[in-house]
């Protein structure tokens, strides 16, 4: 006899929704890994940068080489920091809430985890980055997006090549728009209408750094955007390169309440959250 109080199976609508679920947690996991793996990476080189002029100073007692030892492990120790500064940066905000949030930041953050690997691969990356409006977005979130978007282009370069991130206000639209473009192998006409799509890929597995295979990538770019309400579109010429192009709205204050004396501006108007305190 069955129970009128006992538990429906999940139907499938809802057990696809809980797959979703799953799969956007893997692809968040994935994309951490592969952080994890570059910053650890990066910190071991400037740690063996530092030893080493350490030792050189202490071989050599004249001041010059002394001197230049020390210059050395001071750059080496601010690079350091600039790196861990970028790994706590990544780490606040992780509610997926949506802020205020300064994009040119955001580039230069996850520029300082990927510019060696990306010159190891001798792929050179050049800025346009013109002053906007803040973006309604959750940093953490078009981080990976960034990250996504700069190891596929990394990885369609492999015998070299340039990347240019650029940044504009489009007021038109009401969008700060980001463009990643690479110099690659470019995506044919047959294969652009899948990239998007969950488990596409044309990639045989990780490479040599551990990243890519998965078909993940550009599906997640595409969930994230679209909850930011943005769009992101692509372009590509086979031979020459490809471009992703990412709308994000603009962050404005909270529409003000229809009174004849209008009320100033506070910071409550915008949903702010605190920057983490520095320790
Ligand atoms: N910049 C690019 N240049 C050329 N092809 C690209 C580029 N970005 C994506 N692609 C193509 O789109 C496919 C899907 O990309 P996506 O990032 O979703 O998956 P992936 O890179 O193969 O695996 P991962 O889940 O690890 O990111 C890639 O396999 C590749 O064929
Ligand atoms: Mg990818």
């Amino acid at each position: 006899m069955t129970s009128a109080s006992q538990a429906q199976p999940p139907t499938s609508a809802q057990q696809i929704a809980a797959l979703e679920q799953q799969l956007a947690e893997a692809q968040k996991m994935t994309a951490l890994g592969e952080l994890v793996s570059t910053t650890t990476h990066e910190f071991n080189n400037v740690l063996m940068t530092i030893l080493n002029y350490a030792r050189l100073g202490l071989r050599h007692k004249d001041e010059a080489t002394r001197d230049k030892a020390l210059q050395k492990i001071l750059d080496a120790g601010q690079r350091a920091a600039k790196i861990t500064g970028s790994v706590l940066a990544m780490a606040r905000n992780r509610s997926g809430e949506l802020e205020p949030t300064d994009l040119a930041k955001l580039i230069e953050e996850c520029l300082v985890l990927l510019e060696r690997e990306l010159s190891k691969y001798r792929i050179s990356v050049e800025q346009q980055i013109s002053a906007v409006p803040e973006a309604l977005a959750n940093g953490n979130q078009i981080q990976q997006v960034l990250l996504n978007l700069l190891i596929n282009a990394r990885q369609a370069m492999p015998s070299g090549g340039r990347v240019l991130i650029k940044l504009d206000h489009d007021k038109s639209s009401g969008t700060v728009d980001l463009t990643v473009r690479d110099t690659g192998s470019g995506i044919s006409a047959e294969k652009l209408p899948r990239i998007f799509d969950r488990f596409y890929t044309t990639k045989k597995g990780p490479d040599e750094s551990g990243k890519g295979g998965t078909g993940l990538g550009l599906s997640t770019c595409k969930s994230i955007i679209d909850a930011h309400h943005g769009r992101i579109r692509v372009e590509s010429t086979v031979g020459k390169g490809t471009a992703f192009i990412i709308k994000l709205p603009v962050a404005k204050p909270l529409a003000q309440p229809q009174s004849p004396l209008p009320l100033p501006i506070s910071p409550a108007d915008f949903s702010m959250t605190p920057p983490l305190a520095s320790s």
